[in-house]
């Protein structure tokens, strides 16, 4: 009996996998420098930086040891910079910090970025931290506004006129949305009247974003100005996931006894980069078409995503250093070296929690309670991905003509135009959905087009709050994410 069932989860697992696992030769390995002697920096080459402060705003959007991997970005992220002299005091992080004394981390108080990477916890400030990681504590950081932000270390971005800023955020998303941990959204437009805030107040000179997210396009696609003297990269196009990478049972694969990705392929991409380049030589338009092949997957695509701009291009004209700093170790590496050629395993970032459960299970002992929990938890995670997808099918099927409501709710809008007009009437679709039909999850990000095109179509909220009762009940009592102690799954 367990057999079978058992049998019929592996299909349900290995299914949507299948176009995921694409196993390639082994990317080179990432050229370390420890061993050069850091020779003094030139001074002429200074002078740009000297005459303003480098800041960065350093962001993972996840908890759960299932989504080490965004944790790791950022660490990671923070010693280059760090490496390249940015000031502690200029770079404030954003991370759960529940994954380096996870019970499941193999190396406790260590997180590593790579298959044979280096430790990259040690001496990332705690800036903020647990529920400290949320979208409007983000907003105040950026804005420089102390006394919005609430808890953490209160370090904000402090900037004028004369500095430079880089923010990289890593994590989950969909379309119009970026993820938190506790499941209040980062929604793109305000998002970027934080960015147009931040621009009227005139407190920098230009400004980097690097996002990696399901669908980072749709944050800025027909809202991004360019005139804010903003460059901005995303991982993934308006409609594509982006792709975890370094996990088991893959090529490169993380050491055995990691059971979850260690990196994300377009943050693995760039930071590796920076860390062989000499970053006062290569521009950031070189960095962005290294950046694009590789995360392209060696032109694959299907287990890779475009890499997109937004924004200001002009600034792509400029050296890296300006906003991820120099490491004078790396003075004498090259401006611009083609990056070592080979596809990468890789997992649709949604996937890849359940890659990591799937592992927790295979390893777990035969007859184990710990085995049967995680297979409960297996089974929880597919139901409620079925739910989400058959409430808003049926949804939509109560608002529109049946016939037509699939073509409706996954409908795109022309390149160029937002995903959706009304901002706000976004947020109501979704907070009537998720009281009757419960919370819409990490997961169910990926269903936020519907509620756009909701919108796009005109439906009233009263309609909506009809549909979502017919179809849900009157109150949601089920289907509440339930985030495991072990840090199984944020879901
Ligand atoms: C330094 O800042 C001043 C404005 O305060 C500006 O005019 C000058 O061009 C800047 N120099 C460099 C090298 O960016
Ligand atoms: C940027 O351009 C838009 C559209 O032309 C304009 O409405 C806006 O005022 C400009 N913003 C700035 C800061 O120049």
């Amino acid at each position: 009996m367990a057999g079978l069932r058992l049998s019929l989860v592996v299909m349900v697992l290995i299914v949507p996998w299948s176009c995921a696992f694409r196993v390639g030769p082994r990317a080179g390995s990432v050229n370390r420098f420890e061993s050069m002697l850091r020779s003094p920096v030139e001074l002429d080459d200074e002078e740009e930086m000297r005459n303003g402060t480098n800041w960065a705003v350093l962001v993972a959007g996840s908890n759960g040891y299932g989504n080490y991997r965004h944790q790791a970005d950022v660490c990671h992220a923070y010693q280059i910079l760090k490496r390249g002299g940015l000031k502690e005091e200029n770079i404030i992080v954003f991370m759960f910090d529940d994954i380096a004394n996870s019970e499941l981390n193999p190396r406790r108080g260590v997180i590593i970025n790579s298959p044979r990477g280096e430790d990259v916890y040690a001496g990332v400030p705690k800036d903020y931290t647990g529920d400290q990681v949320t979208a409007a504590n983000l907003y105040a950081v950026i804005l420089g506004d102390k006394n919005s932000v609430k808890g953490g270390s209160g370090k904000v971005v402090d900037s004028g006129p004369n500095d430079r800023i880089f923010i990289y955020y890593s994590d989950h998303g969909g379309p119009g949305v970026l993820g938190m941990p506790d499941m209040v959204y980062v929604y793109a437009n305000d998002f970027i009247n934080v960015l147009k805030k931040k621009h009227a107040a005139g407190t920098y000179k230009e400004m980097v974003l690097y996002v990696e997210a399901c669908e980072s396009g749709s944050i800025f696609e027909g809202l991004m100005p360019n005139n804010l003297s903003i460059y901005v990269q995303t991982a993934s196009g308006v409609d594509e996931n982006s792709w975890g990478t370094y996990c088991p049972g893959m090529d490169p694969a993380p050491p055995p006894e990691f059971m979850t990705c260690l990196g994300d392929l377009y943050s693995i991409s760039w930071m590796e980069d920076s860390e062989t380049h000499n970053l006062k030589k290569e521009t950031i338009e070189q960095q962005y078409k290294k950046v694009k092949d590789r995360t392209s997957n060696s032109n694959t695509y299907t287990a890779g995503s475009h890499v997109m701009e937004y924004g200001t291009k002009e600034i792509k004209k400029e050296k890296v250093y300006l906003y991820q700093g120099f490491d004078p170790a790396s003075k004498n590496f090259p401006a611009n070296r083609a990056q070592a050629k080979g596809q990468m395993g890789t997992i649709d970032q949604r996937d890849a929690d359940l890659l990591f459960l799937w592992q927790m299970y295979k390893r777990s002992p035969e007859n184990s309670i710990k085995k049967t929990e995680v297979f409960k938890q297996i089974s929880e995670t597919m139901a409620q991905r079925a739910h989400l997808a058959d409430s808003i099918n049926m949804i939509g099927k109560v608002l529109f003509d049946p016939g037509q409501s699939n073509s409706i709710l996954n409908s795109r809008r022309a390149p160029g135009s937002p995903l959706v007009d009304d901002w706000n009437c976004l947020k109501s679709m979704v907070q009537l959905f998720e009281a009757h039909c419960g919370s819409l999850t990490q997961y169910g990000m990926k269903h936020m087009r519907a509620f756009a095109n909701i919108c796009n179509d005109q439906i009233s909220l009263s309609a909506m709050e009809d549909a979502c009762t017919a179809v849900c009940g009157r109150e949601s009592i089920a289907w509440i994410p339930r985030i495991s102690k072990e840090g199984g799954y944020s879901s």
